[in-house]
């Protein structure tokens, strides 16, 4: 049985446009008469110059290099992979788009955990899969995904794929390399593990970023690169599936800005590694001073906190009432984590009394 899209199973469809990057990279030199592509190259820009500078205008005018050329040399030297086991894209909801795009048809079942990113949940319908949701493993200080039952349904349900957020996004829960090795080996053979490590730069330095059979991992640079505006990101997957997703992925998707800005942060990654530290200082400081009062907040690998309160209600009414005095602070859409909020380990939420509506709920 295939385990992608059944229309992709033949030859084709062809790129038509690799892009004047990719051919120049093929002829061993660069083009400097650029008539083919009907960009507009000769826009003055006075306006974007003068209000972004100069680098802005050039980037903009032009295509971005629709195989990432820059991007994928620096990742694969970091992670010591294969250049076509690399696909960067708008982000990691772009590549979980485009990941669905290749695996599933109309009707294919997929399943996840009841509350997670609910993003995945709002593309595989949009795609017509049949989404199947099991609940977290939930005790005090502790709220995870579950893994055995993600992949008992995956046999049940004879799903084309499972997602799982890891580290879990609203819980912060890490399941380690060992587990996620026993869940791959319990899935059955044609079933791909969408493994969204969004938040995989705030795990400790040995992380594992290995090409894995039957799995894509996704990654972002909206979080410890603060790049969320420009949209890129990147997968890490056998070639072969890589190479599938090629057939379906919008090619000029990525901006010349953003793998231009992408480059220059991975070019320096003690900016990126300084952040993380004290991201994680704040979101352990947070964690702390809202135990402290009596808060449920489970261990988080992330930058932010989950907290959960004693039901939905008193959870909605806290956001409530930080949203009245101007702060927003997140809670899941989906009913089954209705009673969590989640909390950006930021600066701004460490302000004293910033957080005092759910402080003051916290001491009642
Ligand atoms: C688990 C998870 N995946 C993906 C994303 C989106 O990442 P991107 O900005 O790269 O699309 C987020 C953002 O909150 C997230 O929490």
């Amino acid at each position: 049985m295939s385990s992608t899209a059944s229309h992709l199973n033949r030859e084709g469809p062809f790129n038509p446009f690799p892009g004047l990057r990719a051919l120049e990279r093929r002829l061993g030199r660069e083009l400097s008469h650029q008539l083919g592509s009907n960009e507009g190259l000769d826009m003055p820009h006075q306006a974007l110059k003068a209000r972004l500078g100069d680098d802005v205008a050039r980037l903009a005018r032009g295509y971005g290099d629709a195989e990432a050329f820059g991007v994928r040399t620096r990742l694969r030297q970091r992670f010591d992979i294969p250049m076509d086991a690399l696909l960067v894209d708008a982000g990691a909801d772009s590549l979980m788009a485009l990941a669905l795009r290749t695996l599933c048809d109309v009707g294919s079942a997929v399943i996840t955990s009841a509350g997670t990113y609910p993003t995945f949940r709002y593309f595989a319908e949009g795609q017509g899969c049949r989404l199947v949701e099991v609940p977290y493993l939930s005790e005090a200080q502790y709220l995870a995904p579950d893994l055995d039952a993600l992949a008992d349904a995956a046999h049940h349900h004879h799903a084309r794929a499972v997602y799982l957020a890891n580290p879990d996004n609203p819980s912060g829960h890490l399941h380690s390399d060992a587990d996620i090795d026993t869940l791959c080996a319990n899935l059955p053979a044609d079933c791909t593990l969408i493994l969204d490590e969004a938040y995989h730069d705030f795990r400790p330095q040995n992380a594992e970023s290995r090409v894995r059979d039957g799995v894509i991992r996704l990654r972002t640079f909206s979080k410890a690169h603060g790049l969320a505006g420009l949209r890129i990101g990147y997968a890490i997957a056998p070639p072969g599936i890589i190479a599938m997703m090629h057939k379906v992925r919008i090619h000029y998707a990525v901006s010349s800005l953003a793998l231009e800005a992408a480059e220059i942060v991975l070019d320096h990654d003690e900016e990126v590694q300084t952040h993380i530290h004290d991201v994680v200082a704040r979101r352990e400081q947070l964690a702390a001073q809202l135990r402290a009062l009596g808060g449920d907040v489970p261990n988080s690998a992330t930058n932010f906190i989950a907290i959960r309160m004693n039901d939905a209600d008193t959870a909605a009414a806290v956001q409530k009432a930080l949203l009245d005095e101007g702060v927003l602070i997140h809670r899941p859409p989906h009913p089954a984590l209705g009673h969590v909020l989640r909390i950006s380990a930021v600066e701004d939420a460490l302000v004293p009394g910033r957080l005092a509506a759910l402080e003051r709920t916290l001491t009642r």
